[in-house]
């Protein structure tokens, strides 16, 4: 989370650089920074197992690959056996060595929290979200614009939490309120904004105000956009009486490392079920005292969730962007789930060429009132005649390849974009792939240029070509240059897709030299992409 762009990802890059183990990014040191990592994970490991623990030796790979390997009886004699091992003599430890927690390793035991509802539906809306942005009074003014371009005033609930009144307050914007004072917490080394605490909080004072029928509390930043509708649809796989963290991590590998794989980076936004707010809030402000030396909000929020034991549920649809240049490469190959949240957005290049970011923000957002669930989907087929791979980004962007390369490389990201702290265009947290060096196999980019229809079961979106000149090679392979536009008529995803997710098929329909008729939907019996 973050309030002073300019405070903070200085402070980020300051703190980044001061990290002895890697300063500049080569694979060498990144594997370098995987192995402290993995080494600050064995520390923590070998630390439990010098524990008497009866007679029996407990193999760290049982605790860092499966629970299964720990019996429930011996899980009840480890705890025992540990009783004496306080909080407070490990934490040191722990905040000095930021242990990597595997994934899959623990499964919660949640009968603690209040009344599991029945299987089935949890009925959530738009209405049982609360939102809480976290802002400040200063830098308001310029980032409120993205907020506008999301924002349903009457339908949403929420406020903007600032630090000092704002004068002239438009009603198309989230309400405010004034966050209580912080200035008894100790922000011991000043490596973050004093406002991380602050805005740490935002969740337990927006419990505290006792709204009804609350269902989720999400949090963002006042430059996050979030697509409302898979919100809404993602967080109702989740029942609310349960405790539930959800968000992402970061796209920099540097970034989930330092932090945490395991944190949900705030700028993305994540949301806490209104049990766990519960809990957390009466919690919180005793938790934020014992971790007075960390950088960002997100980072306080994450040690308290470690202290209540609630594990990150990812959800690959909240973005927090840790990129600089251009997004492209990510998003026209977005994971096959719902966009939920894009940030920093102001450090990207403009989603659409010739056009102002929030301007680019409200177009893609065009698409999102037709079929929210669709925008950004990924749909590959093939012209065979002329050997040219198609793959359409739904509501954004339409692309056209020389050459017929199978899903398996349509669906990872090219790299158009680089790293945050380090401007390295290698080290992501997901694969990604150069561009070719032939510029003959770029492809050409058609931009969407409208919604020109949007019914109950079908869509229809325009996309123009980008490039202006022809991206002519000598390949024996038909040219794609006289191509202008292109149109998609496209079936709305279905509700049942949130649950089980798969990626539509698409066929070209009819196409001449200058025009290709593109259809999207459900994949029939036995159609395969290839
Ligand atoms: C618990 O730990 C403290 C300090 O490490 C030690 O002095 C004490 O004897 C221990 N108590 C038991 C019951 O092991
Ligand atoms: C916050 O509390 C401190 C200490 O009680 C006080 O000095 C300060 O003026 C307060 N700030 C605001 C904005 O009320
Ligand atoms: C860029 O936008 C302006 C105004 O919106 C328009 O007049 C111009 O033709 C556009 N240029 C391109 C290359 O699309
Ligand atoms: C592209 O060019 C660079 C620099 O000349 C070279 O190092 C790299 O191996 C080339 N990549 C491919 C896929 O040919």
């Amino acid at each position: 989370m973050e309030t002073s762009p300019s405070l903070e990802e200085a402070s980020r890059n300051r703190l980044a650089k001061s990290q002895s183990w890697s300063n500049h990014v080569s694979i060498q040191n990144m594997s370098k920074l995987v192995a402290v990592v993995s080494l600050s994970f064995a520390f923590a490991c070998a630390y439990i197992v010098l524990a008497p623990i009866s007679n029996q030796r407990v193999d760290c790979s049982l605790i860092t690959t499966t629970r299964s390997g720990l019996s429930s009886s011996n899980e009840a004699s480890f705890l025992d056996s540990t009783a004496n091992y306080s909080l407070s003599s490990v934490l040191p430890r722990f905040l000095h060595h930021p242990a990597r927690t595997p994934e899959a390793s623990i499964t919660l035991d949640q009968t603690s929290s209040p009344v599991p509802s029945a299987t089935g539906s949890t009925g959530t809306t738009l209405g049982n979200i609360v939102f809480g942005i976290g802002a400040s009074s200063q830098t308001w003014e310029q980032r409120h614009k993205y907020i506008k371009l999301w924002w349903k005033p009457g339908i949403m609930r929420g406020y903007a939490w600032l630090d000092e009144p704002v004068k002239n307050w438009p009603d198309s914007l989230p309400p405010y309120r004034i966050s209580e004072n912080t200035s008894h917490f100790e922000n011991a080394r000043m490596v973050g904004p004093r406002s991380a605490i602050r805005i740490s909080r935002i969740v337990s004072e927006a419990y505290r105000l006792k709204l009804p029928n609350v269902h989720w509390f999400v949090m963002g930043d006042d430059d996050t956009v979030f697509v409302a509708e898979n919100l809404v649809q993602v967080l109702s796989k989740y029942d609310h009486n349960l405790f539930y963290y959800i968000g992402s991590n970061s796209e920099s590998h540097r970034q989930s490392l330092h932090f945490s794989t395991e944190m949900a980076f705030g700028g993305g936004g994540f949301a806490i079920s209104y049990a766990l707010a519960k809990s957390f809030e009466s919690m919180q402000d005793a938790c934020l005292h014992r971790y007075p030396t960390m950088y960002g909000s997100d980072q306080r929020v994450h040690a308290c969730m470690t202290e209540l034991g609630v594990p990150l549920t990812k959800e690959l649809g909240f973005h927090q962007m840790d990129i600089h240049g251009d997004a492209f490469g990510i998003l026209s190959a977005h994971p096959l789930a719902p966009l939920v949240s894009m940030h920093h957005l102001n450090a990207i290049k403009p989603l659409f060429p010739n056009m102002s970011q929030d301007q680019a923000v409200q177009h893609l957002l065009k698409a999102t009132q037709v079929d929210p669930a669709g925008i950004l989907q990924q749909s590959i087929c093939y012209d065979r005649k002329r050997s040219w791979s198609l793959s359409v980004s739904w509501g954004y962007v339409v692309q056209v390849f020389r050459g017929i390369l199978p899903p398996k490389e349509l669906q990872i990201p090219t790299r158009t974009f680089v790293s945050w702290i380090e401007f390295s265009d290698k080290a992501f947290t997901f694969k990604t792939r150069p561009l070719p060096n032939d510029t003959c196999l770029h492809p050409i980019r058609f931009y969407l240029e409208n919604v020109a229809y949007g019914g109950n079961k079908h869509s229809t979106t325009i996309y123009k070509r980008a490039q202006a000149t022809a991206n002519d090679c000598s390949l024996e392979m038909a040219s794609h240059s006289t191509l202008k536009s292109i149109r998609v008529v496209k079936e709305k995803v279905s509700a049942a897709w949130f649950k089980v997710r798969r990626r539509q098929c698409c066929r070209l329909i009819d196409s001449d030299t200058t025009h290709l008729h593109i259809y999207v939907g459900s994949c029939r019996e036995g159609e395969i992409i290839a």
